[in-house]
């Protein structure tokens, strides 16, 4: 009978060995990965496809946009842009959905939502692990292949405003930059002032490609006092003001330079129904991405129903837009939309670019995957 306990005993710490090993290899999956890594512009892109006639078009296509312009507003949830709130403190951005030369998309955040991991999702277009949220609190530099180090490779001037999150990211990557801190939630006004108060100078200037402003206060009230709280309305209505400044102006410069910019306005998580965020419910995954382009067709938008698409599909867009490598390790497609009126030469071109780095990904992560094209057997 003793000897039966303690083999008893025995397995009893074996399963729980073996629950703990399953369940810290669930909580830290192994990601997906790319493994060849070479600097950024060392690899050359793969020449178009030979389709009976031979083609010359070996280069990367180039870039759709003049001038790229994101705004993240931190904890910006579907409702607070799609629902009544939207109608009603953000009449300009309605207005551009629904009527504008603009594509809206609801864009899923993966779990944890929380700031850091969702940034390098937006700009890796890879999924982090949960290992991620430890790493939140001194967010180490981003080694992963994301667009802003192609855009930076690619001689691209960027500007960045906001929660300073990203400077550490990205700690060499902006030209110009001030970092804001999340550090007191207490505070939603200063938070933005900050950010803002470089926007007129800014956009007054032509000498930049990319300008990235990330927005702390939203989530912040949300921390307070929550997502029904009276000072949501408030901060809705200034970010739509400043949507509309920064848009306005946008035009204007187009009225010089005539090639078209494109504005994205996204958030990175949402906010639970008390206000907090880092969990996968509805809520809190569910963010809008509107992204605004005079090289869109005018049409009227569906804000009821916007489509639903991944918030890794933003990184392919962002780096076909400007022109450059799609990240290695991004899981995310191109969002059609955004090339549905070039001609079918291009549209095709890029699909495949996106199409072949797909391919590359999963064959360096899938052992059994079938290199090369074998012809299915009629
Ligand atoms: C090669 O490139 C030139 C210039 O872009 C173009 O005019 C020409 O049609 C291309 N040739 C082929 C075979 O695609
Ligand atoms: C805003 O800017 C001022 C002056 O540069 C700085 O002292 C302050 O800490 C900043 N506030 C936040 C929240 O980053
Ligand atoms: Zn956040």
């Amino acid at each position: 009978m003793r000897l039966g306990s303690g083999a008893f005993a025995a397995s009893c710490v074996a399963i729980e060995v073996i629950g703990v090993a399953i369940f810290i290899r669930g909580f830290f999956p192994a990601p997906v990965r790319s493994a060849a890594r070479p600097e950024p512009g060392v690899e050359t892109p793969a020449p178009e496809p030979i389709a009976g006639a031979s083609s010359n078009w070996t280069k990367l296509p180039s870039p759709l946009f003049n001038k790229v312009v994101i705004m993240l507003i931190d904890a910006l949830r579907d409702d607070f842009v799609f629902g009544s709130k939207g109608v009603k403190y953000m009449p300009y951005t309605t207005y551009l959905v629904e009527k504008g030369a603009s594509h809206s998309f609801v864009a899923e955040a993966k779990p944890p939502t929380v700031t850091m991991p969702r940034i390098k999702a937006l700009m890796t277009g890879s999924v982090p692990g949960f290992v991620d949220v430890i790493r939140n609190l001194n967010s180490p530099v981003l080694l992963e292949d994301n667009v802003i180090r192609q855009a930076k490779a690619a001689g691209k001037r960027m500007i960045f405003y906001g929660d300073e999150t990203w400077l550490k990211l990205f700690p060499k990557h902006f030209v110009e930059y001030d970092g804001t801190t999340s550090f007191f939630v207490s505070d939603y006004i200063e938070v933005d002032n900050n950010v803002t108060r470089h926007l007129d100078k800014v956009l007054k200037r032509g000498d930049w490609d990319v300008l990235i402003l990330h927005y702390l206060g939203l989530d912040h009230i949300g921390h307070i006092s929550g997502p029904n709280s009276p000072l949501i309305g408030h901060k809705l209505s200034e970010m739509d003001s400043i949507l509309m400044k920064i848009h306005t102006s946008l035009l204007s410069k187009e009225r010089e330079t005539l090639s078209p910019s494109l504005l994205v306005v996204c958030g990175d998580h949402g906010m639970s129904e008390t206000g907090s965020h880092g969990a996968s419910s509805t809520e809190e995954v569910s963010t809008p991405l509107i992204l605004v382009s005079s090289a869109f067709e005018r049409k009227p938008g569906d804000i009821r129903h916007p489509k639903h698409v991944q918030q890794t599909d933003l990184a392919a867009t962002l780096a076909i837009g400007l022109g450059l490598p799609i990240p290695k390790d991004s899981v995310g497609h191109l969002l059609f939309p955004v090339i549905e009126g070039k001609p079918m030469r291009e549209q095709l071109r890029f699909l495949h670019l996106n199409t072949l780095q797909l391919s590359k990904l999963l064959q360096e992560n899938v052992p059994s995957y079938e290199k090369g094209s074998h012809p299915v057997p009629p």
